[in-house]
């Protein structure tokens, strides 16, 4: 029987656990080989991309970051999209009825050919329009995607929202704002822009160790009024916001003195992740009810889905675990939303 092949990408680091979460989660997975640094293909007996991707979202898997169904590969040494052209438009035309795509395209490890991805754009989207498709850079509801690797160039297609990310091979790209006060605001960013999630545009939160205050900020601009805890110091910018209150303190001793609720609890402390679960569990009583939370669990990297496997644990006494995931923003860390139970 075919084995159905996916191309799944995920941080260079994390290639080990993402692979042993797949094998642990899916159960036709055959084989996962590294094809660049931020990119597997992993076979699987039925799977497709879609199976895979309502997997890690309902497990959920936490380093898998975007998945597409490999329809082609070929040799960019020597050759281009052009020499895959047949295999590629039927393998469309068997999936998706509309003319409409989108290209995305990547690089995952240092290609030692030689690689101009404005070039390589343009040329691909030749050979589809060759075809008869409108090619867009995105909008369109399905992606053919080419990433290329050191060795092999893979095409994959797929449906966007069945991808895990709108972002070529997941990998998101913020611009820097102005008033930026740390880089920490791009996790944050990345997860309200990226996954909407519903985390509402108004209300109370409240964000523990928050020093210098991006989080805070970010919290604040979205239309929360925001309590920052932090035995630091905030940044002047944050702390003049009329809404923004700095409890100059630790998480603990202001979960023992606060009989505030909160609409969002949010924690990037720097703090086992096991510690850091129980102390989400501990803020329950500081939550309303079905109020939201958005940890960053600091894993570092090693015994990583050990600590992860407890603290998801501890957080399922109290929450429901909406969504987890390493974002393209996080190094050694993952993010996880939490909604509280009834
Ligand atoms: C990574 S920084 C947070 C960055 C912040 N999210 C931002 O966007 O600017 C971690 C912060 O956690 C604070 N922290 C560590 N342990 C804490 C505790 N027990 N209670 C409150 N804050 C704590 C540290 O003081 C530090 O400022």
């Amino acid at each position: 029987m075919a084995l159905r092949k996916s191309l799944v990408s995920m941080a260079a680091d994390s290639f080990l656990n993402a692979k042993e979460e797949i094998f642990r989660s899916v159960d036709d997975a055959v084989e996962m080989r590294r094809v660049g640094a931020e990119s597997a293909i992993l076979e699987t007996r039925f799977s497709t991309a879609e199976d895979l991707s309502d997997i890690v979202n309902r497990v959920p898997l936490v380093f898998p970051r975007h998945v597409t169904n490999v329809i082609a590969e070929f040799d960019p040494f020597d050759s281009g999209l052009a020499d895959v052209a047949d295999s590629v438009d039927s393998a469309i035309r068997e999936q998706h009825r509309s003319p409409e795509v989108s290209l995305q395209l990547w690089q995952s490890g240092r290609t030692v050919y030689k690689f101009n991805r404005r070039e390589a754009w343009d040329e691909a989207a030749q050979v589809l329009a060759d075809r008869g498709f409108q090619v867009s850079r995105a909008g369109a509801e399905y992606a053919v995607s080419v990433c290329y690797t050191p060795k092999t160039a893979v095409v994959g297609f797929n449906r966007i929202a069945d991808s895990l990310s709108s972002w070529p091979g997941g990998e998101v790209r913020l611009s820097r704002p102005a008033e930026q006060v740390s880089r920490a605001e791009f996790k944050l960013e990345e997860l309200f822009k990226e996954h909407g999630l519903p985390f509402g545009h108004s209300g109370t939160a409240l964000d523990y160790g928050a020093a210098p205050g991006g989080w805070t900020r970010i919290l604040a601009e979205r239309g929360f009024r925001t309590t920052a805890v932090d035995p630091g110091d905030l940044d002047p910018a944050v702390l003049k916001r009329p809404d923004v209150v700095h409890e100059r303190t630790t998480a603990g001793n202001f979960i023992r003195e606060s009989d505030r609720r909160f609409d969002l609890i949010v924690n990037d402390m720097k703090m086992s992740p096991t510690r850091s679960s129980q102390l989400m569990i501990d803020s329950l009583p500081l939550l309303k009810r079905h109020g939201m939370c958005i940890v960053t669990l600091k894993t570092g990297s090693h015994h990583v889905l050990s600590q992860l496997d407890e603290s998801f644990a501890i957080l399922r006494r109290g929450y429901t675990i909406e969504f987890a995931r390493q974002l393209r923003h996080n190094r050694n860390e993952v993010t996880v939303v939490l909604r509280a139970l009834d």
